[in-house]
């Protein structure tokens, strides 16, 4: 295994995918990311809808008016839901989820990026909320946030240079 710190500045988004399929070990390594992420008041609100039917990512793919294209093109894909009205760190306990699934990825040299989905519609005005609800049959009370798209990576994408990194976004104990 890498370095944490080498990690965190090689892991890019990834929007290009080969066509070869995550093994079953790939993918459960990647969800326990997610079942063993904190969460506020150890709530463990989430849930984790797994999406590796092509036709399903294309359609999803679409169903904003853009930055979803990419999910076409993966291999495999999570969709992280919160009950919104219930738990107010819901998009908290949900961004976590998703980002420990994508550190995890990048530990297993693989690819990701995060398609947002909160309060987002498609083309023609239809929530992201109602398309994923009516595909994968979501109960009312729950809320997608993200939709985290996996695969092996095909793209060159350059890692974070420390020479670039802007510390004036740090104030030393006064903004
Ligand atoms: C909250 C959030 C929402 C994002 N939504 C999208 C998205 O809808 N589509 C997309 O292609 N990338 C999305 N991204 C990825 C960002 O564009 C990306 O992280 C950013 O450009 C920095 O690049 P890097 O991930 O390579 O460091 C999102 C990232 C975050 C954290």
């Amino acid at each position: 295994m890498n370095s944490f710190s080498f990690l965190l500045a090689n892991r890019r988004s990834m929007r290009k995918f080969t066509e070869e399929k995550l093994t079953e070990e790939q993918k459960k390594t990647i969800l326990r990311a997610a079942l063993i992420s904190p969460t506020a008041k150890n709530n463990r609100g989430w849930e984790f809808i797994t999406v590796e039917d092509p036709d399903a990512l294309r359609k999803l793919s679409l169903s904003r008016e853009m930055g979803s294209g990419f999910l076409a093109e993966a291999v495999f894909a999570v969709v992280v839901l919160g009950k919104s009205a219930e738990n107010d760190c819901w998009v908290e306990d949900c961004s976590i989820a998703a980002i420990d699934m994508q550190l995890q990825a990048e530990d297993l040299g693989l690819g990701s990026c995060w398609c947002h989905m909160r309060g987002r519609a498609n083309a023609e005005g239809k929530p992201t909320r109602q398309t994923i609800a009516e595909m994968f049959g979501v109960p009312e009370e729950y809320e997608p946030l993200c939709i985290v798209g996996f695969g092996h990576k095909n793209m060159e994408r350059k890692p974070y240079e420390d020479g670039k990194i802007d510390w004036s976004k740090v104030h030393k104990g006064r903004f």
